[in-house]
């Protein structure tokens, strides 16, 4: 049996650093992180600590407004529904004697599809926004390689070159300015590409832990705790950049104005001054409070949806009976910012 690949382990919580040669303040314990979030002076930024928006408070307005119109057009029961009943068409197809990938066969065009739903696009702006949003989803891919226990990396690398992705990108865009789609580029994109992407991980952590999965299918009143918990302990979000535009403290920490402000997201979730035994999975845990989906001012606007997924789909993906396939493994993909597993081999459980 080859060795599991394991995922990325949280560097664990502590006291603020100065890193002098990027001129930045590392926060990662769970309580300043949330008061970092929470803070107006501090800016959304990039890694490189340049602010991504000039008028943060605007720029979230209009993201809220786009998104906010995007849902309204489906009432959460028909939301709920679709997720449902796409779900249940795609696990109906998958082949249940072999091994199968259950992000490429079931995560992504599941996502694909709802996203399709929701476009009310014409057949052929269909076919096309289905194929960017593999191209996207499997962009980061080519870094990763073929493995020996992953032979079919090699088919992913040869397929989704950075060439590929730029234009897939560019003919998104033109789709969505033409107006032919009620669809807006950060739904498409949470939608697509960040939703699978977090259900990977939290069910990959759930065929990790079937002690946790037996909890879940004897009491389904547990799925809302459990939803919070796969986010807490499954997140894929692990570094969130912030620019300071005045000073400001923090705790220890004497950020100066243009000082860049690293905030370790899975750090302060695997905080064991917050979380009881962080590192394991409890999916009946009662202090939930984690910030995967962040905090405060730019704290994520389709936090709605992501918990109605998870919520609506991992009960039906826990009734598959579905198993790791240990033969294989999984493999991951991502940098310091995100992680997820965009292969994960399973096989139907022998009873
Ligand atoms: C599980 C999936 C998701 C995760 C883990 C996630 C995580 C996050 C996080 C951590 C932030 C805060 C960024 C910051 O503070 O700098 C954020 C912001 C945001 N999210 Fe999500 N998100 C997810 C899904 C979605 C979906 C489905 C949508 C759209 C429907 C969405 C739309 C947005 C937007 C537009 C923002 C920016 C808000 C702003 O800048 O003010 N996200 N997300």
């Amino acid at each position: 049996m080859p060795p599991m690949e394991q995922p990325f382990r949280p560097a664990p919580a502590e006291a603020p650093i100065f890193d002098t040669s990027r001129n930045a303040w590392i926060l990662s314990r769970y309580s300043d992180v949330c008061t970092a979030l929470r803070e107006h002076s501090l800016l959304q930024a990039t890694p490189q600590g340049k602010p991504t928006s000039p008028d943060a408070g605007a720029a979230h307005a209009r993201l809220y407004a786009e998104v906010q119109a995007d849902m309204s057009r489906l009432n959460a029961t028909t939301w709920r529904a679709e997720m449902e009943s796409v779900l249940h068409s795609l696990l109906g197809k998958v082949d249940r004697i072999h091994s199968f990938d259950l992000v490429k066969e079931v995560l992504q065009p599941w996502s694909a599809t709802l996203m399709v739903v929701l476009s009310e696009a014409g057949s052929v702006e269909a076919g096309q926004l289905r194929r960017i949003a593999e191209q996207l989803f499997f962009k980061k891919t080519h870094t990763a390689g073929p493995s020996k226990t992953n032979p079919g990396l090699s088919s992913f690398s040869r397929k989704f070159t950075p060439q590929s992705s730029k234009k897939a990108e560019a003919t998104l865009n033109a789709l969505l300015e033409s107006r032919k789609l009620t669809l807006s580029k950060p739904m498409f994109s949470g939608l697509t590409q960040t939703l699978p992407s977090f259900l990977a991980n939290a069910w990959l952590a759930l065929l990790q832990n079937p002690d946790q999965v037996a909890r879940l299918i004897e009491n389904p009143a547990l799925m809302p705790s459990a939803t919070e918990e796969l986010l807490r302990h499954a997140g894929i979000v692990q570094t969130i950049f912030r620019h300071a535009s005045k000073d400001v403290n923090i705790s220890d920490a004497s950020i100066k104005q243009g000082q860049l402000v690293i905030l370790k997201i899975a750090s302060a979730n695997h905080d064991s001054a917050r979380f009881d035994k962080p590192e394991c999975l409890d999916v009946s845990r009662r202090f939930g409070g984690h910030v995967s989906l962040g905090n405060g001012v730019h704290a994520c606007v389709g936090s709605v949806l992501v918990r109605m997924a998870c919520m609506a789909t991992t009960p039906i993906f826990l009734s598959a009976g579905l198993a790791l396939d240990r033969k294989s493994a999984p493999a991951w993909t991502g940098n310091t910012t995100l992680r997820w597993p965009f292969v994960v081999p399973v096989v139907l459980q022998r009873k």
